[in-house]
């Protein structure tokens, strides 16, 4: 609130209800850093407000039966003020389905601790709609089906067809490899480019694992990406498990030199996969990893296919890692254009270079891996077969 309506309000010349009133939830909710035993919500508000979400176990019984625990945003104890909302819920037992409902209190005046004036509380509607709903991660689950699309570059006709049987054949997760906006703008450039429209489709049920591409680390809004989408390492390179898959998420950051005038000397990325190379050999002595049957690799710029920098990166930094660490596919994007290498001098496993306007559609059990390669109208364009380790 500025200080001309403070006063204006004070003078009686502005009734109070009148700014004491919306908060309107604007993006999301969406799934973000979902474990066996936590899940993280991300959303914002139009207005500043404090936040918390409200669980309940899948089943008939209505959401209004019982009170419902509350996890509150919080940051070293306090409550935090703001437009972004991210609640983390602990304690969730794995594989297990849960509903949920978040709410925003606005926040019209905070002095300090003893002097906080709060308006209107927005919220997700579990009385005229169904509740929102998730499921933990299970390392036991047998069968698993995701999807992975890149290169969107804001196309959300695109995201659309591509994703459109999410929901419908239950899928565990979606992928995103990078490029989903051309540019980090601020923001209303990824919300509105891709992010708004996936929450419409699934990302408020269906979790969202994200490797970031080269565009996304342009822009003015760049370093406030982790923020909108946290994973479980507090890093944009992590791992995670779901059933027989072990996903190691890696960020291959920028395609051009460090140096290069484009970057206008902001970018230090070689410094920044040279960590990487460090947690990755970490990473693939992990017992999760040791014991999944396929090891897939998710990672934006391929280690072939280009001689710029960020691929000789990549091969140099990563492939030295990865090669004889029984990797079942490396799955990457960047280039637009398919290419389906099998295993070969340079890497010991097969590397799927997904296209701009195709997504792979992948399933796995005990006996294989398959993966789809799909066309926006749904047409299968390849096909391979892993066998379980
Ligand atoms: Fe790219």
């Amino acid at each position: 609130m500025t200080n001309k309506v403070r006063i204006a309000i004070f003078a009686g010349l502005i009734p109070l209800w009148t700014v004491a009133q919306h908060v309107k939830i604007t993006h999301g909710p969406y799934l973000q850093a979902v474990r066996e035993n936590e899940a993280t919500i991300v959303w914002t508000t139009d207005v500043d407000a404090v936040s918390w979400v409200e669980f309940a176990p899948d089943g008939d019984e209505s959401f209004y039966a019982v009170e419902r625990p509350s996890c509150y945003q919080t940051k070293d104890g306090n409550r935090v003020i703001g437009k972004l909302h991210k609640v983390t819920i602990p304690g969730l037992e794995k594989g297990t389905e849960y509903r949920y409902r978040v709410f925003s209190k606005a926040v019209l005046r905070y002095e300090g601790q003893s002097d906080v004036l709060y308006g209107h509380v927005a919220s997700t509607n579990v009385y005229r709609e169904r509740p929102l709903r998730f499921r933990t991660l299970d390392t036991g689950r047998k069968e698993i089906a995701f999807t992975v699309v890149n290169d969107i570059h804001g196309r959300i006709d695109d995201l659309r067809a591509l994703t459109r049987n999410v929901v419908g054949e239950r899928k565990d997760l979606v992928l995103f490899n990078g490029d989903m906006v051309s540019d980090m703008e601020d923001e209303t450039a990824f919300f509105a480019g891709f992010m708004d429209e996936a929450v419409k489709l699934f990302a408020s049920e269906v979790p969202v694992f994200y490797a970031r591409g080269n565009h996304e680390t342009r822009g003015k809004f760049n370093v406030n990406f982790s923020s909108y989408f946290p994973t479980s390492t507090d890093k944009l390179y992590y791992a995670f498990r779901q059933g027989p898959v072990h996903f190691i998420v890696l960020d291959s950051g920028e395609d051009k030199p460090d140096s290069d005038i484009e970057y206008s000397g902001l970018s230090r990325f070689d410094a920044y996969r040279s960590e990487q190379r460090e947690w990755l050999k970490k990473e693939l002595r992990s017992e999760s990893f040791r014991t999944a049957k396929y090891r897939l690799v998710i990672v934006h710029i391929p280690p072939v296919d280009s001689d710029w920098h960020g691929t000789l990166e990549v091969r140099e930094k990563f492939l030295p890692e990865l090669n004889n660490a029984g990797i079942t596919a490396m799955f990457c994007g960047h280039t637009h254009r398919y290419n389906g290498l099998e295993p070969g001098p340079l890497h010991d496993f097969p590397i799927l270079i997904n296209a701009t306007n195709t997504a792979l559609e992948v399933r796995a059990d005990a006996t294989g891996m398959t993966v789809e390669r799909k066309d926006t109208d749904g047409k299968v364009l390849n096909r391979f077969h892993y066998p379980a380790k």
